[in-house]
């Protein structure tokens, strides 16, 4: 009962559904009953043949058995629509669920989980849960069905060459008891070196670029191999061990029969059965074979679903770290930009890289943040869109806690353009509008515009409508990055946040995209990370950040006044700047 404990999570689903489930055993088990008397009626016919019977009685008979064996094809056809349909349609909304909740997973979610296993969970384990709710239930029930009324009909015939020609039987069972743990432990190795090659590919196939780059193709194609090699011997090995017990199984099927034909036909020959029992005992013996070799597959595969449903409810079952609490306040529909942050603290697990972190920034005001890398300049203001919760100290919006503002309202005030540029496979016009679906094309001009992709665009053959990403072409770093700010600009954020966004661009463009930003919109609050002083210093207020604290703070002139390690960092730059104009 252990092993399928987990699979009880699916009774929401089952209720769902239960109409099909019910017609479902309803058609097994008629269709099965009409299956395991067939042979009766070879009985009846063989038997009365042996009395020399009119030719128009076998006609009936014949009619009969026909008749019989359409009803019961009828039945199985409608029984596996129901019971296949509703296991996929369990699926189909089982992964809906999966992918729903994924989306509602913070970043440190995917940072604990490898990309290979969560798709291994959509792609290999959903799909044999589905298995098991389909195929695994019908064979079950139709099992139970066929064993206990062939047996009673065998045993009615006549008990003791039931029980004899059984014996073979028994011991096929006790084959497939003993050889199932075998399966299920070699079986799940499999499953974890399939995964294993999975990330390993998908790790390839998106890290190329640096695989090509530092020539690794030979050692990554041999590590590769090495995987698969492991994966093909486990694979070898199931497979021998299969060949084993199916071969046994098939010797000690044939010794069912030898003793049935011998003491079946003595009994025949003394007149203790008739020939029709005599043939249809053969055909029910031959019926049990199937539930003593499937019983081993079913339980294998219930193990297998609710292995895969373990993990499944692993997943499911995490709670997101980031989501709307009872202290948050669903009348905020709004926010205008004011921030605050009072003695804010982050960390990573126990790695603390922000402490004591406190300014205030206007509505409509810009904020720069600048300093060494691994500073926490990202960790900080990956905080207001709330990818990440604070460890210590609070956060202000608009002079409401963070957390009482919901996270839809909050997220869709604020531009967010990440350090690493994401698009997707889509035509560029898609991945600007990403969000606003309905957006304007005008609009989508405007933003390209201002973030100066728009000139690039018009040299690409279909221009807005360029496919890109895997199936298109290739963007410059530059270009992705201002692609990356279209989007966030399209939305009219109130707070536009722009993480080392401009770093791939020249400083000639980046100076060009900060001052029709500048201009644009008065109302806007925003952010700027930066490693290059051209960058912030028309900034409101500057952080200086080192090893997570803020060390310097003020506009441009006061901290140059300052002499400290801003003024230094800006003569160092003006002397690199100076000797490339050179
Ligand atoms: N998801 C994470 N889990 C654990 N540690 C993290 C995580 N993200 C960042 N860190 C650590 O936090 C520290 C600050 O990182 P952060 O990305 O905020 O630096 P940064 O100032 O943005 O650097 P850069 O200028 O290189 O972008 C680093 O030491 C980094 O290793
Ligand atoms: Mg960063």
């Amino acid at each position: 009962m252990k092993t399928f404990r987990p699979l009880f999570r699916l009774k929401k689903y089952f209720i769902r559904y239960k109409r099909d489930i019910f017609w479902g055993i309803i058609l097994v088990i008629f269709s099965n009953v009409l299956y395991s008397i067939l042979p009766k009626i070879l009985q009846y016919t063989i038997d009365q043949m042996e009395n020399g019977i009119p030719i128009e009685k076998i006609v009936l008979f014949a009619a009969l058995f026909v008749t019989v064996t359409v009803i019961h094809s009828g039945l199985r056809f409608f029984m596996r629509q129901k019971l296949i349909g509703m296991a996929r349609k369990i699926e189909y909304q089982l992964r809906n669920d999966y992918f729903h909740h994924l989306q509602q997973m913070s970043l440190n979610f995917f940072t604990k989980h490898r990309t290979g296993d969560l798709m291994a969970l959509a792609t290999n384990d959903i799909p044999s849960v589905s298995m098991t709710i389909g195929r695994g239930l019908m064979f079950l029930l139709s099992n139970i069905i066929v064993f206990i009324v062939v047996l009673t009909l065998m045993m009615r015939t006549n008990l003791a060459l039931t029980l004899i020609s059984l014996i073979p039987f028994s011991l096929a069972f006790l084959v497939v008891l003993k050889s199932m743990k075998f399966f299920i432990r070699t079986f799940e190795r499999i499953q974890s070196q399939f995964a294993d090659l999975s990330s390993k590919a998908q790790e390839n196939i998106s890290g190329v670029r640096v695989i090509k780059a530092y020539v690794q193709e030979e050692n990554e194609i041999e590590s590769f191999r090495q995987l698969n090699r492991k994966y093909l011997h486990e694979n070898l090995k199931l497979a021998l061990a299969r060949g084993v017990v199916w071969s046994s199984m098939d010797v000690l099927f044939g010794l069912s029969f030898v003793i049935l034909i011998w003491l079946g036909g003595l009994a025949v020959i003394r007149d203790q059965i008739t020939l029709g029992e005599f043939v249809a005992f053969t055909v029910w013996l031959g019926m049990l074979s199937w539930p003593v070799i499937s019983f081993g597959w079913i339980i294998n595969l219930v193990q297998r679903a609710s292995a895969s449903m373990t993990r499944i409810n692993r997943v499911m079952d995490i709670e997101p770290e980031i989501q709307d609490t009872e202290s948050c306040d669903q009348s905020i529909c709004h926010i205008s930009g004011h921030i605050q942050f009072i003695n804010v603290a982050v960390a990573y697990e126990d790695l603390m890289v922000l402490e004591n972190i406190s300014f205030e920034i206007a509505i409509g005001k810009t904020l720069a943040i600048i300093g060494p890398t691994g500073s926490g300049k990202t960790s900080l203001i990956r905080l207001i869109p709330r990818l990440i919760d604070a460890k210590a100290g609070q956060i202000l919006i608009d002079g409401h806690d963070i957390r009482s503002i919901p996270l839809q309202v909050l997220r869709r005030h604020i531009g967010f353009v990440p350090q690493e540029t994401f698009l997707f496979s889509e035509t560029i016009a898609e991945n600007i509008s990403f969000g606003e679906n309905d957006a304007k094309f005008e609009e989508i001009g405007r933003v390209a515009r201002l973030s100066t992709i728009h000139e690039d665009l018009l040299t690409f053959p279909d221009q807005y409508q360029t496919l890109i990403g895997e199936r298109g072409v290739n963007l410059s770093g530059g270009q992705k990055q201002r692609a990356a700010i279209s989007r966030a600009l399209l939305r009219q954020p109130n707070i536009l946040i722009l993480d080392d966004a401009l770093s791939a661009v020249d400083t000639y463009t980046e100076e060009k995209i900060l001052n029709s930003l500048r201009v644009q919109n008065p109302n806007q609050t925003k952010i700027i990370i930066s490693h290059r002083i051209s960058s912030v210093k028309h900034a409101d207020l500057i952080l200086f950040l080192k090893n997570g604290a803020v060390v310097e703070r003020g506009n441009h002139r006061t901290l140059m006044a300052e002499k400290g390690l801003y003024a230094e960092l800006y003569q160092q730059q003006r002397l690199e700047q100076a000797l490339d104009e050179l």
